[in-house]
């Protein structure tokens, strides 16, 4: 077995691993976000999801259930955030312009995130709901066992289930059966540095 292989595994046993872990942060914060009285409606829609990022090892991911819905959260390297506008002409909806997410993450282009360091997005494919594979090493084409990504490859995901591939920000690159770039949740950013799945500011759920 080739060392990409193994490295691959290697990355996806931490970040399972690495999940674990923010869900056991998700449900051990339950107290502190109940702490916030989340209005009736934000109640009825579902409970924020709260998870570390530190914990999250550089070039990996981490998984949480939010609504019932998986949501991602990347640690991007500095690598390919420093490519991250490269590539714009190869993508359907550069600037997300059709594509589903806050408006304060719509603002911020081709990073898509409100701190660059950590993308947060729905792991569901545009095209059908699968979930899309990460592939975060640039310029490694065969990253993924039998799947060539193709040269140039700047980082990003691959959708198992039609071949859809999406860059490092959930843009999905054209001729791809994926229509739209992957869907951004509401999110803040907790004064201890944690992420807030379901809110567009802390402060929103203050009673
Ligand atoms: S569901 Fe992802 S490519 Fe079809």
């Amino acid at each position: 077995m080739d060392e990409h292989v193994d490295r691959g595994r290697r990355r996806l046993l931490i970040a399972a691993t690495a999940g674990t872990g923010a869900l056991g942060v998700a449900f051990a914060a339950v107290p502190f976000i109940l702490s916030w009285n989340p209005s009736a409606r934000a109640r009825a829609l579902g409970a924020p999801v709260e998870i570390d990022p530190s914990k999250i090892e550089p070039g990996s991911m981490v998984r949480v259930a939010w609504r019932g819905q998986p949501i991602y959260v990347v640690n991007r390297t500095p690598e390919v955030l420093r490519q991250i506008g490269d590539h714009n002409a190869l993508l359907v909806d550069p600037n997300s312009n059709d594509s589903q997410q806050p408006a304060y993450i719509k603002a911020t282009g081709a990073v898509r995130a409100r701190i660059p360091k950590y993308w947060v997005g729905l792991g569901v494919c545009t095209h059908l709901g699968c979930a899309p594979l990460g592939a975060f090493e640039p310029g490694r084409s065969e990253q993924l066992p039998g799947v060539e990504l193709g040269a140039g490859w700047p980082g990003g995901f691959y959708c198992p289930c039609h071949g859809s591939k999406y860059d490092i920000s959930g843009r999905v690159f054209k001729d791809m059966p994926a229509p739209r770039n992957l869907t951004i949740p509401p999110y803040a950013y907790a004064k201890n540095g944690h992420i807030v799945i379901g809110v567009n500011q802390v402060s929103d759920d203050a009673g």
